[in-house]
């Protein structure tokens, strides 16, 4: 996987499957401790312990037309190879959390890439999911709030393709201002 994007989209896409309708996904870019982490937390269906203790196994998967499941080992992959690391913990609404760290200035970080694309997909793929993003870069921070933004359009719908086009570009612009650019 070539960005970290991907990786929130499969994030995101686990989480659908499971029932949620809120992601929250909080995006931190920080210069102390030179690390990004990436917290999403979702209120779906969860996972038992048994399965928290299996996700990471590329081996793994509940879905029933397939025997392997790469979505969580390729996340752990890359944060280890950047030197980070993966949390699976029970979110308090009983949903899933994952928490994914990467080094910052790693030279194999891989870059957070076209998160606006994937926020506007994910939002396509299901009418009843709303995501809040907080983005912390290094040069300023913003948020994107899909709930907030469906009361603004009044009448049109969030799935309209220019609402969805709308969404995109806006999170690529604040990604533009906010994040350090080193890959
Ligand atoms: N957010 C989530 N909520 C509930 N279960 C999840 C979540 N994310 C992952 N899982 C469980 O962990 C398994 C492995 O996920 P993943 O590594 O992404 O592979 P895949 O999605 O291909 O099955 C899934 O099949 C599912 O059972
Ligand atoms: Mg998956």
């Amino acid at each position: 996987m070539l960005e970290l994007a991907l990786h929130v989209l499969d994030i995101g896409e686990n989480a659908i499957r499971a029932g949620a309708t809120h992601l929250d996904i909080d995006i931190r870019e920080d210069m102390a401790s030179d690390m990004v982490s990436i917290d999403i937390v979702d209120n779906g269906s969860g996972m038992d312990p048994v399965l928290r203790s299996r996700a990471l196994d590329p081996f793994f998967t509940t879905k029933p037309d397939r025997r392997i499941g790469l979505g969580l080992s390729l996340l752990a992959q890359s944060a280890e190879a950047a030197g980070g690391t993966v949390h699976i913990t029970e979110a308090a609404s009983g949903g899933t959390r994952v928490t994914a760290t990467f080094r910052l200035h790693h030279p194999d970080r891989q870059p957070i890439g076209d998160l606006g694309g994937v926020i506007a997909m994910l939002l396509s793929r299901s009418s009843m999911l709303d995501i809040r993003l907080s983005y912390t870069g290094i040069n300023s921070s913003f948020v994107f709030d899909s709930a907030k933004l469906r009361t603004e359009l009044g009448g049109l719908w969030i799935e309209h393709p220019a609402v969805l086009t709308y969404i995109r570009d806006s999170i690529r612009a604040g990604i533009d201002r906010a994040s350090v650019h080193t890959t």
